[in-house]
């Protein structure tokens, strides 16, 4: 019934759609993930919150894609979602994997963005560079300044204690 409201909706932008939510959600699995290490045996709570805090995000994009596919009439495929790392095993390891992570994700954003133009869906075009590609661009910042502060202060000891209680008040 919803598929009524397809115009110019080519069924490579749905898929591409689907996997994106899937990447999404994916991503907010690893940050449950990394959340649930850092505020086991880690006791760094900056970094608890900044990963939960990041999970709850992942899971609002995928949310918002999920609504646009619907607005659209296509139809929402979620896919399995593979299990994260259990141990982390150091801040810095922590961190600079999900640099890595939003790097995919921005990835895969730009090829979604790619295969609305190639079919000339401008809205969808204007939806991804709009709403999506400049949140992942200050992201990617973020959690590279983040790395670049740990790299200063030392992955151990008093200098990730001051890092992690500042991310921790930057959060508040
Ligand atoms: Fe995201």
């Amino acid at each position: 019934m919803s598929a009524l409201a397809k115009q110019n909706f080519a069924s490579a932008s749905e898929d591409s759609i689907n996997n994106q939510i899937s990447q999404e959600l994916q991503a907010s699995q690893v940050y449950l993930s990394l959340s649930a290490w850092a505020g086991s045996g880690q006791a760094l709570p900056g970094l608890e919150k900044f990963f939960k805090k990041s999970a709850e995000e992942e899971r609002e994009h995928a949310q918002k894609l999920i609504d646009y596919q619907n607005r659209r009439g296509g139809k929402v495929v979620l896919q399995t979602l593979s299990a994260p790392e259990i141990d982390w095993s150091s801040a810095r390891n922590a961190i600079e994997a999900t640099l890595q992570l939003e790097k995919d994700v921005n990835k895969s954003l730009l090829n979604l963005h790619k295969v609305s133009e190639e079919n000339s869906d401008a809205q969808l075009s204007d939806f991804i560079a709009s709403v999506y590609l400049p949140e992942q661009v200050e992201g990617i910042k973020k959690i590279a300044d983040l790395v670049a502060q740990l790299n200063r202060v030392g992955n151990d000891g008093l200098g990730l204690y001051l890092w992690d209680q500042e991310l921790l008040r930057s959060l508040e």
